[in-house]
C-alpha cells in the first residue's frame, strides 16, 4: 500500500494491529463479517468536519453566508440529521428529497428546491410546505409556479437559475453553465432578461435574486470567478434597467475532491478566497449592494466520508494482457467509472500494509464490460475473500445505484466513535419483486 492512500480514506482512517483498515474506530473486516458484503461505511465525523468547515471557510470571510447540503449527493435520514443538526441548509432536487427533509423534521426555510423539469405535483408540495426558495429554471416553471401560488393566495419565494456560459472544464455529462445545456436561462440569448421581466411582473412570485451553478467536480477557482463577473454584470444591467435589486445569489456547488493522490485539489479556504474576494469586488465596483451568497457544495461534504468494500471473487489472469480481480458489487452501486470514467484508487482493508507487487483490474460483478471499477491500479498479490476498499465513495455512488441484473443494494453503516449502526439495511430478493404484479393474466 502507499501511504499517501491512506489519505484519501476518512479523517479517522487508521490500521491496527491485524492489519485491518479502521474507520471510525471500527474495525472493517469486522464490520463485514458483522454486515455483510458489499458494504458502504460512512464516517460521521468525515462529513461533520466537512460541513464545519465549509461553514467557517466561508462566513469567516463573508457573513452573510448560508451553506446548503446539495442532497443529490446522497441523502437519508441519517445524512439529513446530521446537516440538520451542523446548521446548514438543504438543497433538494425531487419531491423524494423533500420528503427526507421533511421527515427528519428540516426546517422548511433552509430548503432551496432546483430542478429543470419539476412536477405540479412537486411544486404544489414545496409551496404547502412553505420551502425556502423555489430556483426557477425556465418560463413554464415560472408561470405554473405563480398559478399555482395565486391559487393559494400566497407568494412564491424564488431564484431565477441562469446560464453564464461559462465552460468549467468537467466531464461533459457534468457542465451545466454552458449555453448549450439544459439547465437554466441563458443570459447571452436574452433569455435570462425576459425572466427578470416576468418574475418581477407576476403578482405572487418574490424575485430574492439569481443562481448559478457551473458542473461538477470543478477543479479550479478561475470558472466561478467568471461565472461571477458574468451574473454580476447582468445583475447591474437589470437593476439598470428593471430597477431589480438582487438580494440573494448563488453560484452553486461543484467544489472538488481528491479521488487519486496525484491529484491536485484546492483547498476550500482557496474557493472561498476566490468567490467572496470577487463578489466584494465586483458588487462594489459595479454598485450593488452585497448580497446574502448561498453555496451549495455536495459532493465535497458527503464524498470523503464514504468506502466502499467487496470481497473478492474470481481472478482472471490473462497472460500478457491484464488481471481481472472481481468483486461482488460494481456499477449496480458505482456507476461513476462507467458513466464519467471516474478515477479512484482502493487498499486491501484486511492487509492494508501488504506491498504493491503487481498491476491488477478490479472488475465488477455485473454483465457488462464496462463494469470496471479500477482499470491498472498497483495493489499487493490478491487472493478470494480479500476486502478491497475504495476510498471516496460517499457521493454520487448509492443515490445513483440500480438494481441492474437483479442484484440487491448494499448495506450501509455510519460509522462514529468505535461504534457502526446500520443506516440503510441491504435490500432482500424479496424486496426486489415487491413492485411486482403477478404475471397471470
Ligand atoms: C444546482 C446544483 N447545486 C449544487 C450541486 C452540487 O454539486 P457538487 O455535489 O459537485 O457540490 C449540483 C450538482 O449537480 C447542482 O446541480
Amino acid at each position: 500500500m502507499s501511504a499517501k492512500r491512506l489519505n484519501l480514506f476518512p479523517i479517522t482512517a487508521d490500521v491496527n494491529r491485524h492489519d485491518h483498515l479502521v474507520l471510525g474506530g471500527c474495525d472493517c473486516a469486522a464490520l463485514l463479517r458483522k454486515y455483510g458484503s458489499p458494504l458502504y461505511v460512512f464516517d460521521e465525523a468525515t462529513i461533520r468536519s466537512q460541513c464545519q468547515e465549509y461553514m467557517h471557510e466561508f462566513k469567516s470571510r463573508y457573513r452573510d453566508t448560508t451553506a446548503a447540503y446539495a442532497s443529490k449527493a446522497f441523502i437519508n435520514k441519517a445524512v439529513a440529521q446530521i446537516i440538520k443538526e451542523e446548521g446548514m441548509g438543504l438543497d433538494t432536487v425531487s419531491g423524494g428529497e423533500i420528503n427526507v427533509a421533511r421527515a427528519v423534521g428540516f426546517d422548511p426555510v433552509k430548503v432551496f428546491f432546483h430542478g429543470n423539469n419539476k412536477s405540479e405535483a412537486e411544486l404544489n408540495m414545496a409551496l404547502d410546505w412553505g420551502l425556502g426558495r423555489i430556483v426557477v429554471d425556465n418560463l413554464h416553471e415560472l408561470e405554473l409556479l405563480n398559478r399555482l401560488a395565486a391559487g393559494r393566495k400566497i407568494k412564491a419565494n424564488i431564484l431565477l437559475r441562469l446560464n453564464p456560459g461559462v465552460d468549467p472544464h468537467t466531464h461533459k455529462h457534468t457542465t451545466t453553465g454552458i449555453l448549450d445545456s439544459k439547465f437554466g436561462f441563458p443570459i447571452g440569448t436574452g433569455q435570462a432578461e425576459e425572466a427578470v421581466k416576468k418574475a418581477l411582473l407576476l403578482k405572487n412570485i418574490v424575485l430574492h435574486g439569481l443562481h448559478f451553478h457551473l458542473g461538477s467536480p470543478i477543479s479550479e477557482t478561475a470558472p466561478y470567478k467568471q461565472g461571477l463577473e458574468v451574473v454580476l454584470k447582468f445583475a447591474a444591467a437589470m437593476k439598470a434597467k428593471h430597477s431589480f435589486t438582487m438580494k440573494e445569489l448563488s453560484p452553486g456547488g461543484g467544489f472538488a475532491v481528491r479521488y487519486i493522490s496525484s491529484a491536485e485539489i484546492p483547498p476550500v479556504s482557496s474557493y472561498a478566497d476566490s468567490i467572496v474576494s470577487n463578489l466584494i469586488a465586483l458588487t462594489s465596483k459595479l454598485g450593488l449592494p452585497k448580497p446574502r451568497l448561498i453555496i451549495e457544495p455536495g459532493r465535497s461534504i458527503i464524498a470523503r466520508s464514504g468506502v466502499a468494500i467487496y470481497t473478492v471473487g474470481s481472478i482472471k489472469d490473462i497472460p500478457s494482457v491484464r488481471t481481472y480481480v472481481c468483486v461482488d458489487g460494481g456499477m449496480g452501486d458505482n456507476i461513476r467509472p462507467a458513466l464519467y470514467e471516474a478515477k479512484y484508487e482502493a487498499l486491501l482493508a484486511n492487509k492494508v500494509n501488504a506491498r504493491n507487487t503487481r498491476k491488477i483490474t478490479i472488475a465488477g460483478r455485473y454483465c457488462e464490460s464496462g463494469d470496471i471499477l479500477i482499470r491498472d491500479i498497483a495493489m499487493p498479490e490478491v487472493t478470494a475473500g480479500d476486502l478491497v476498499a475504495i476510498p471516496v465513495c460517499g457521493a454520487y455512488c448509492v443515490p445513483m445505484s440500480s438494481n441492474y441484473n437483479m442484484v440487491p443494494h448494499p448495506a450501509i453503516v455510519m460509522v462514529s466513535a468505535g461504534r457502526s449502526r446500520i443506516i440503510r439495511r441491504r435490500q432482500k430478493y424479496s424486496d426486489l419483486m415487491k413492485y411486482d404484479i403477478s404475471g397471470k393474466s
